[in-house]
């Protein structure tokens, strides 16, 4: 494997590529949720990519950006057996100047559900994910579906931009009692890795209760409420995957979407029903 620090560099070394490339970008403390990410890159493209950077713009001040888990040595290994070609590891100043053209995530679908209490959040993945986008230029780039909004905004930014890169959205793999794995897992205690199974527990209920027919959104999400009401509950929301709000769940075209905080931890989740 490979390891490159330097965006040019990268660039150069990919200049003449004639293989298919798939693209996993992270910000490190690498999961079996991103393992899946590479996997599901290295059956489908020649030479696989995963960058490591954690984006300061993607932050916000009161946010845990200087406390963001860092596992460098632990990433490497899992990248070197999962197969990956290259890693890219950037550090902020070879990916931002102190002059910025910026990227603005638009207004209807960016300042919602996550964007409402974190207002520059998408701001600040759009910008990051066309500059990483930019400097590898791979064929295919691999997103979890458990940050649903950021994947509908990528997905709406490259075919805005006219971008050529397919992006492939890649199921949320979870803990075998439900919780769906995030680098910021780490945070919890004891008493709220228990917490946090509400949250998918809600889901799970969302998902009989459409089983069962009942499709009214407001109804489904008052039941949710009621599981998740001791959490601080930022949204619970059921919304079809053009991520415009609906009275009645369709099925097959609809996510419910759940974000709360356990302890100091921001965890969220969702299904695509
Ligand atoms: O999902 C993430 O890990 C990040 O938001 C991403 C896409 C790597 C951009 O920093």
């Amino acid at each position: 494997m490979k390891i490159i620090s330097k965006p040019l560099e990268l660039k150069k070394y990919l200049k003449d590529e004639e293989k298919s490339i798939g693209f996993v970008p992270t910000m490190g403390a690498l999961h079996e949720g991103h393992i899946s990410l590479i996997k599901r890159a290295r059956g489908e493209t020649e030479i696989v990519i995963v960058s490591i950077f954690v984006n300061p713009k993607q932050f916000s001040k009161d946010e845990d950006f200087s406390k963001y888990p860092k596992k460098d040595e632990a990433d490497t290994k899992i990248c070197e057996m999962s197969g990956v070609d290259i890693l890219f590891f950037p550090n902020a100043k070879d990916i931002y100047g102190c002059d910025e053209v910026s990227l603005l995530a638009p207004n209807i679908r960016g300042f919602v559900l996550e964007g409402l209490t974190r207002p520059t959040h998408f701001n600040g993945v759009l910008t990051v994910v066309m500059k990483l986008l930019n400097i590898v230029s791979p064929t295919k780039a691999y997103f979890g579906k458990k940050d649903a909004q950021q994947f509908n905004l990528i997905n709406l930014m490259v075919k805005q931009l006219f971008m050529s890169v397919e992006i492939i959205g890649v199921e949320t793999v979870r803990e075998s009692d439900g919780l769906a794995l995030s680098s910021r897992n780490v945070y919890l205690s004891k008493k709220e890795r228990r917490e946090s199974l509400k949250i998918s527990s809600s889901l799970y209920l969302a998902g009989n209760l459409i089983v069962k027919n009942i499709l009214d959104v407001d109804t489904i999400k008052e039941q949710m409420q009621k599981i998740l009401a001791p959490l601080e509950i930022f949204y619970v929301e059921i919304l079809n995957r053009n991520f415009e709000i609906i009275k009645e769940v369709e099925v097959g075209n609809s996510i419910v979407l759940v974000e709360v905080k356990v302890g100091n931890t921001r965890l969220l989740d969702n299904i695509w029903l």
